[in-house]
């Protein structure tokens, strides 16, 4: 293994920020891009959601609604590190691709409002982080408004993700009358307004809250601060990196990232905290990024990222090696080698061709179809990554094409966009008609937009009242036809030829799975 291969390696961090729409995440991304020097000007990242950005919102459907749809990335340093930001798509029409790049990240920050507490949206991703056992850094946003008290906030976010916390900062005062953080591990206090009248270095050290100083900067919220303190020390979980690296304890900070405060205590702590590239498993062996052969996989394919190409681009996160541009990579898949010249790299907001990148970074490949998510790219090996699901949509759709004449069009284009990911397409076992599931609303929109737009078809979509995916295995095969012929009705196959099963209550898919003994039914299918 070569020091500069190991070298880059550990000073790269992958990580996504999850949170619920409006919690502020394009806040805190805007000042993690400026602290990163990756940005120059406030309001670089928020102005995309009025004015869009040339770099994600390429679809009318984008424009029309003023959101971003695709999940994009974003590079930059910060200390001696590289920092790879994964966007997870905040809107509340969030796809299988929100949770997908949960797959490609090493660590996660979660951004929490104060006054909400944890949300939907947060609760369920923190589901799939939990799972993969992702190390998690919460920031509680928005004490400059009123909130809820923080140690309701501790005990909210122990019960709905079940996690444990350990507060690094506490809060002094809140929404008016919010004073500032005291740093429980220094002992300091980093005061608001001090902040907010830009004096960062105005930092009070406040090592006794019992001295004269303390008194009088921090008046009446002082014994509330010394209590709360105290009552910290017997109640939160101490420190643990071990149950922090396992995904059990998450390191709690408070701020307003509106205001830019706490902020970058909370990037410097991530820095130090948040874990190199891990390991990989795949169906044949564990992938360690030290070694010197190159890996990755796909976890997402994004259309059309630019407007003047119709392209794709399938993001690939490396797992082990370097990859240099012009090398030949075998797509193991389909067996076929390809030289990889023109590959990306995503500076903020800009693109540019990869000369060199190392496990943890995500790069770009162009492709004009071909490329599915989960497949991997080695310099030889065949193997394949594990852990990279395909989630149970929870709204479905019949496709009613307008001219029958365009059928074949309707299928290829319904094939193709449902590759890209964000979509599912099943086909009854009997009869010819379509069905779309999808996690959110929007995606109806996108892939009606996209066959009008793209393949020229005018199709619409009906409502269904199904809500329920599952995928169906059979312990041995024989239990297929019995089951098959028992439920046809019920039955489909997924995009991947899987057999699922789709209903509109939960009771009748667990009543199901109980009567059939040797049939298994599950939320979640891996996609290799
Ligand atoms: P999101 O990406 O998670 O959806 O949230 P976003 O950062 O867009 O923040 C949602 C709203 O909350 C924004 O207001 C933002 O300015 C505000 N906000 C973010 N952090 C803080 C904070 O620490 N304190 C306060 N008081 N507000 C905060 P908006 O009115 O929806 O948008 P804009 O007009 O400010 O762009």
């Amino acid at each position: 293994m070569s020091i500069e291969l190991l070298r880059e390696i550990q000073r790269r961090r992958a990580f996504a920020i999850i949170s619920h729409p409006d919690a502020g995440k394009t806040t805190i991304t805007e000042k993690l891009l400026l602290f990163g020097g990756a940005i120059q000007l406030a309001g670089a990242v928020k102005a995309k959601k009025s004015q869009q950005s040339a770099r994600s919102d390429f679809l009318g459907i984008e424009k029309d609604r003023g959101i971003s749809v695709s999940t994009a990335v974003m590079s930059f340093e910060y200390r001696d590190l590289a920092l790879n930001l994964l966007d997870t798509p905040g809107h509340n029409d969030f796809s299988e691709d929100t949770f997908r790049t949960l797959t490609a990240v090493d660590s996660v920050l979660m951004v929490i409002d104060a006054a909400k507490g944890v949300e939907t949206q947060t609760r369920k991703l923190l589901e799939v982080c939990r799972l993969k056992r992702t190390p998690v850094i919460t920031f509680i946003n928005k004490l400059d408004m009123d909130c809820m008290e923080p140690l309701d906030i501790l005990d909210n976010l122990e019960r709905e993700l079940g996690m444990k916390c350990t507060p690094f900062t506490w809060p002094i005062g809140m929404g008016p009358h919010f004073k500032g953080v005291y740093d429980l591990r220094d002992r300091t206090v980093n005061f608001y307004l001090a902040a907010a009248r830009g004096r960062r270095n105005d930092r009070e050290i406040l090592t006794d809250l019992e001295n004269d100083t303390a008194k009088e900067l921090l008046g009446t919220d002082r014994q509330k601060l010394v209590d709360e303190i105290e009552l910290l020390q017997g109640a939160a979980d101490p420190w643990d990196p071990v149950r922090f690296s396992r995904g059990q304890l998450t390191p709690v900070f408070f701020g307003s990232a509106l205001n830019n405060f706490g902020v970058k205590e909370l990037l410097d702590c991530f820095c130090d905290l948040a874990p190199a590239p891990q390991p990989r498993e795949t169906t044949v062996r564990v992938v360690e990024p030290e070694e010197e052969k190159f890996t990755g996989f796909v976890f997402k394919i994004q259309a059309n990222m630019d407007k003047n190409h119709r392209d794709r681009m399938a993001f690939l996160r490396i797992t082990s090696g370097t990859f240099r541009r012009g090398m030949r990579l075998q797509h193991v898949r389909t067996g076929k080698e390809v030289q990889v010249r023109n590959a990306m790299t995503f500076l903020a907001r800009d693109r540019s061709i990869v000369e060199e990148a190392y496990p943890g970074d995500i790069i770009g490949i162009p492709s004009h179809g071909g490329i599915r998510i989960a497949d991997a790219f080695t310099e030889g090996e065949k193997l394949e990554f594990t852990g990279i699901p395909s989630f149970a949509p929870e709204l479905f759709r019949r496709v009613r094409l307008r001219d029958p004449m365009k059928s074949k069009q309707l299928q290829k284009g319904l094939e193709q966009l449902c590759e890209e990911g964000a979509a599912q397409l099943f086909r009854p076992l009997i009869g010819s008609e379509y069905i779309v599931g999808a996690l959110g609303t929007l995606q109806f929109d996108v892939i009606e937009a996209r066959l009008r737009e793209e393949y020229s078809v005018d199709a619409s979509f009906e409502g269904l009242s199904l809500t329920i995916c599952r995928w169906v295995h059979f312990a041995k095969p024989e239990l297929q036809r019995t089951f098959e012929n028992s439920y046809t009705k019920d039955l489909f196959t997924d995009g991947a030829g899987h057999l699922c099963l789709l209903t509109e209550t939960r009771f009748r898919a667990d009543y199901l799975a109980d009567k059939n003994p040797g049939v298994t039914l599950t939320a979640t299918v891996e996609l290799h």
